[in-house]
């Protein structure tokens, strides 16, 4: 499988700040793992041109579950196609927590964007309450039962502890490892000949610094990257990291 670095911008990036992918891409001409950004919704366009014929790719950070309509503020899976994104984060905790995000509306999110031939990344974690209450397994599998539909072709699962985010707190390898091998037993409980084909990314201030040790984990295939995917030279790092792993 091929491992993916996907940075998320989140509500970060003007135009100016295209020039950093322009340095990405000029440092990996050849990153030896999938290179992903998901800038807000404005910028999709602008750097899916800009990345043209190169080892980037562009996705979004959201998505409505319907294909159009009176949702008035709201982008559809296949408006972002159009812009040229290929991948959409569903479910980011942010999300889940700001906009009172359920599984299900995670689940149709994510199953409209694989019905318009985008990845959906769909997004799990615990918060720290949850970890510290030794429920992180539990609560993991029920937003996998929740958020993931049956027919996801190119799904993407993203595990970020919510505690982990921004933080500068990172789990324990022991830790990644042990939510990792969870998903995998949960997709190989969904679909056993696909279940090591399905990408699993780890994401919670991923750095330069801690970006190795995490891709030694077994069965972190990649990163999804907030903070740090921001500056060329710190995502580049991470990008090199994940070549390397
Ligand atoms: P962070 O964000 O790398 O800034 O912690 C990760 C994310 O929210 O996807």
């Amino acid at each position: 499988m091929r491992r993916l670095a996907a940075g998320n911008w989140k509500m970060h990036g003007t135009g100016a700040d295209l020039a950093e992918v322009d340095t990405l891409v000029a440092a990996h001409p050849d990153p030896g793992c999938e290179l992903l950004i998901c800038p807000p919704a404005t910028l999709i366009h602008r750097m899916a041109e800009r990345a043209r014929g190169t080892a980037l790719v562009v996705g979004a950070q959201d998505c409505h579950p319907a294909h159009s309509g009176a949702h008035t503020g709201e982008v559809s899976a296949s408006m972002l196609k159009e812009a040229g994104a290929r991948y959409v984060i569903v479910g980011h905790s942010e999300r889940r927590a700001d906009h009172g995000e359920s599984d299900a509306i995670v689940r149709d999110k994510a199953a409209a964007a694989a019905r318009e031939g985008l990845a959906p990344i769909v997004c799990v974690g615990e918060t720290l309450a949850q970890r510290e209450a030794g429920k992180t397994l539990d609560v993991v599998a029920g937003q996998l039962d929740g958020s993931i539909p049956d027919a996801a072709p190119g799904l993407v699962v993203a595990y970020e502890p919510v505690w982990a985010i921004g933080s500068g707190l990172t789990p324990t390898t022991a830790q990644i490892a042990e939510v990792h091998a969870a998903i995998r037993d949960w997709l190989g409980g969904r679909d056993a000949g696909a279940a090591d084909a399905v990408r699993i990314l780890y994401g919670g201030s991923v750095k330069p610094g801690n970006a190795a040790e995490i891709f030694a984990v077994e069965n972190v295939d990649g990163a999804l990257v907030g903070g740090a995917s921001l500056k060329a030279a710190d995502f580049g790092a991470i990008v090199s990291a994940l070549a390397a792993a």
